[in-house]
């Protein structure tokens, strides 16, 4: 955590200089590189303490991100609770706004915002900002949302810092897109076969994978945790 504040120290600096916001990816895994056992299903991965690690990234963080797909499997509520601390600013990246009005993500003290494409429903928006949330239309890249505009958006509205949580299809389109400043993953000691958290990053014809560089492995409980920064041209 220590790492992890002082490189949020110097988000302000990197929204000026960047024009958005500091990206930690934090996701839990299990030793095959599985996030879920099938799609659309929750699997808890994190032991105790990697769940405290989170909720101690959460409340560092403004804003925390997810995909529509995660709302539909796990119904999260993705504040702090493990930790002392104030919760981030969920926002939520859904294109075609199925965000369901059962979400607890509503009954949470603050507001989602979700992000949505120009084309959206507008009765669908309408109904969604009846229940307190806040729709967010961007332009649409191949049919999903921008998520370089996304995040010049998020830095217009003033935010320093966001922490994607998931799911697979986010967390691979913000790899693909080089948009990730840091990377917290925790490993659980678990074989599952299951959802592959990244797929297909789409320049690996290049034969250019990202590699993490400034790494810290620590043992939390049976779970391992790494950090480190993507660096795009290894
Ligand atoms: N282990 C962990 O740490 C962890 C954390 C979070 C989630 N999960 C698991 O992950 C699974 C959900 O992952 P998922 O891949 O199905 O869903 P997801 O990544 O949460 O959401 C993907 C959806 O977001 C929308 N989207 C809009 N713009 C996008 C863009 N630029 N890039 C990617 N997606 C975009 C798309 O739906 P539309 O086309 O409708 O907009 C897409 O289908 C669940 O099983 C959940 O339990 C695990």
């Amino acid at each position: 955590m220590e790492r992890v504040r002082a490189r949020l120290e110097t988000a302000p600096e990197h929204r000026r200089r960047t024009g958005r916001p500091l990206v930690t990816l934090s996701y839990a895994q299990s030793l095959d590189g599985s996030i879920a056992d099938r799609p659309g299903r929750p699997l808890t991965l994190s032991g105790t303490q990697s769940m405290i690690l989170t909720h101690g990234l959460r409340s560092s963080h403004e804003a925390i991100l997810v995909g529509i797909g995660t709302v539909l499997a796990d119904n999260p509520r993705l504040n702090v609770r493990l930790v002392s601390g104030h919760s981030p600013q969920p926002v939520i990246v859904d294109s075609r706004l199925r965000f369901p009005p059962y979400a607890n993500l509503l009954r949470n003290g603050r507001s989602p915002w979700i992000v949505t494409n120009e084309g959206a429903d507008r009765e669908r928006q309408e109904a969604l900002e009846a229940t307190g949330a806040r729709v967010i239309r961007l332009p649409a890249s191949n049919g999903l949302v921008d998520l370089a505009a996304l995040l010049e958006r998020l830095a217009e509205m003033g935010l320093n810092s966001l922490m994607v949580e998931g799911g697979a299809q986010i967390i691979t389109s913000f790899l693909a897109s080089r948009l990730v400043d840091q990377v917290i993953l925790t490993i659980a000691p678990l074989l599952v076969g299951g959802l592959r958290v990244v797929d297909n990053l789409g320049y690996s014809k290049l034969r250019r994978f990202p590699r993490l560089s400034n790494l810290i492995y620590q043992r939390l409980g049976e779970d391992l945790v790494l950090m480190g920064e993507p660096d795009w041209e290894a």
